[in-house]
């Protein structure tokens, strides 16, 4: 293939902007699939991923477009995950491009994840071809949303598309401005083979398989390979593109898009980001942006009925296979036993693994409240990771801890701008900047900790700006704050699943909400059950399960069989998220409950 008919694009958008649907008019209107091929929305294929309408993996497709000019071109689609979490993956999709479309919904205007991911294409320096779509919406303005690109990214949306990916309209102006307007790759085949990978998945015939963009050298089927960053020797028994199934070549030159399989056994093999090389006479220097996976995030994953414990470790172990994100070691807990410690990107990520172990593998699970990882600096000079609160070593060691911060970018309708404030206030925001993004919409920064975004700062930003508010993050910084170890003791017993990590400012507070809260949660049993909230030894709220007097039976006279059947069976069903600690039972929200109180 020529590397002047080469386009390589990705599509950036907010969530919910348009971003798949364009992808699947793209690929139907050059018959790259047929529209019976076609399963609805292609590009979006992981079931989870089509029930929540979001991008979580990155698919990679070759389009190939006759241009105005008569010529044949090879368009390669890159697409990128569209949620926070994934910020690093789509910083590397865009790294293998020279363009990107940029979808802005007619009606909704730029929001915190359009410009968020705008910057990024404009840091890689790509060309970038802002579309106007859905305008076929009957509160579709363009000309506003022109006009906010302009004013809002700096970018000249004279010659913006509009389009509307229902209609078909502005389809073909989209693909003859990707020919005319991107740039052809400006890789050279006879330098040595370097190429940058920025996606991989796992193939049960082929093992891990790498998504890559050649940027300099020719890469041939059966050539001895390296990895830079983990220095993994491989030959490249399969090579080839995406039509979207794969689809076989003998080699590829610069500027390329495709997929590399080599006998690697699992995805940790192959690293987003990483650059392969030749195994003798390889570059020296590795491209540019690599880092490894870091979650962000933790959480315990207990098995409700624990016969099902090594059943958990083959599904995360699967499960990891194709996700290097994914991290898990054993865990124990006093009050849920045996369980998994497991690391994620984010919230969303986390989301998507419980609910795949459930689905996928019929697992009944316990999921302990997410905790992010705090420097905790000893006195002793010593500086300890915790990802877990019960981890936190005794108070009397610890001179200081520090928790990550991240810049929260918010974006709202100037008449929310107040209630934004004041959520962002009281989850210990500081305040960073405001600006009017046009006369109604305003653009509101704050530094933030992450553990008050995992809290509910989103769902508190919506309700109170009806829906209308957008926002985006990236870790910032770690910063020093003045933090304690929140306890629930249940009948007297300190559950460790339940600790907490907060600042010392709001630890009554959190604490007297979590009690009363948890006293809702808790269902009545035959003895009264105490509930305090404590922090060191110092008891700061204590609320009361009352007993209960009769058992559901007892309103069953005489012997109905049927009916006494029924209840035990609801009965039953309530009780397969109970998990027994100690003599109490406890339902899988009371280890959630720290996620929503006020
Ligand atoms: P992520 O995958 O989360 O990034 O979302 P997305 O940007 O890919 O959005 P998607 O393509 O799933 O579209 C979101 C919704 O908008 C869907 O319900 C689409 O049917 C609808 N939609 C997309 N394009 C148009 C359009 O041109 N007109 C109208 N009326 N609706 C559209």
């Amino acid at each position: 293939m020529d590397t002047k008919k080469i386009r390589n694009f990705s599509i950036i958008a907010h969530i919910d902007h348009g971003k798949s649907t364009i992808a699947d008019r793209l690929i139907e209107y050059t018959g790259t699939l047929s529209k019976r091929e076609m399963e609805n929305q292609v590009l979006d294929n992981m079931d989870l991923e089509r029930e929540r309408g979001i991008t979580i993996k990155a698919q990679t497709v070759r389009i190939d477009y006759k241009g105005k000019d008569g010529e044949m071109y090879c368009l390669n689609l890159i697409d990128t995950p569209g949620h926070v979490d994934f910020t690093y993956e789509v910083s590397r999709s865009l790294a293998a491009c020279e363009g990107a479309l940029l979808i802005v919904d007619a009606a909704q205007g730029v929001e915190a994840q359009t410009l968020a991911n705008v910057y990024m294409a404009l840091e890689h320096d790509l060309e970038i071809i802002p579309v106007i779509n859905k305008i076929d919406l009957p509160s579709a303005d363009p000309d506003r949303v022109k006009q906010e690109i302009e004013d809002v990214i700096g970018l000249d949306a004279s010659e913006a598309i509009l389009a509307s990916a229902k209609t078909g309209e502005g389809i073909e102006e989209i693909l003859d401005a990707i020919v005319e307007r991107i740039p052809a790759p400006s890789g050279e085949a006879d330098k040595p083979l370097s190429a940058l990978i920025f996606d991989s998945y796992f193939d049960s015939y082929k093992g891990a398989i790498a998504h890559i963009r050649i940027m300099d050298g020719v890469l041939k089927k059966g050539m001895g390979l390296k990895m830079m960053a983990t220095g993994k020797v491989f030959d490249a028994t399969e090579i080839g593109c995406f039509r979207p199934q794969t689809t076989e070549l003998q080699e590829m030159g610069p500027g390329s898009v495709g997929y590399l399989a080599g006998s690697l056994k699992q995805v940790r093999d192959v690293r987003v980001g990483d650059t392969v090389t030749l195994a003798e006479g390889g570059v020296t220097e590795p491209l540019p942006g690599y880092r490894g996976v870091t979650p962000m995030v933790y959480c315990g994953l207990y098995p409700v009925d624990s016969a099902d414990y090594d059943n958990l470790k083959d599904a995360l172990e699967k499960l990891q296979l194709n996700d290097a994100a994914l991290v898990f070691e054993p865990e124990t807990s006093i009050a849920l036993g045996f369980g998994y410690r497991c690391g994620f990107l984010g919230l969303l990520h986390m989301d998507v693994i419980q609910e795949r172990l459930e689905r996928e593998y019929n697992l009944k699970l316990i999921t302990t409240a997410p905790s992010v990882i705090y420097h905790v600096f000893k006195t002793d000079g010593e500086m300890v990771t915790v990802d877990n609160p019960s981890d936190l070593p005794d108070p009397t060691t610890i001179d200081h801890i520090e928790e990550p911060f991240v810049k929260a970018t918010v974006i709202v309708p100037k008449d929310f701008v107040g209630a934004v404030m004041e959520i962002s206030q009281n989850k210990r925001g500081e305040f960073k900047s405001m600006d009017y993004l046009d006369v109604n919409r305003v653009m509101v920064i704050y530094h933030i900790p992450l553990s008050e975004i995992i809290y509910d700062y989103f769902d508190k930003l919506k309700s109170s700006t009806r829906g209308y508010a957008s926002l985006d993050y990236e870790l910032a910084d770690y910063q020093p704050a003045k933090l304690v170890k929140l306890d629930i003791l249940m009948n007297g017993e300190a559950v460790d699943a339940l600790s907490t990590i907060v600042h010392v400012d709001n630890a009554a507070s959190r604490g007297r909400s979590l009690a009363a809260k948890l006293k809702t949660i808790i269902p009545q049993q035959m003895f009264e059950i105490p509930i305090q909230a404590a922090i060191g030894n110092k008891i700061i709220a204590r609320e009361n399960v009352r007993a209960l007097r009769k058992d559901v039976l007892a309103k069953c006279y005489g012997g109905d069989i049927s009916r006494k059947r029924k209840l035990l069976e609801k009965q039953k069903e309530g009780k397969k998220r109970m998990k027994a600690v100690g003599r109490v039972e406890v339902p899988q929200e009371a280890f959630m409950a720290i996620l929503n109180i006020d």
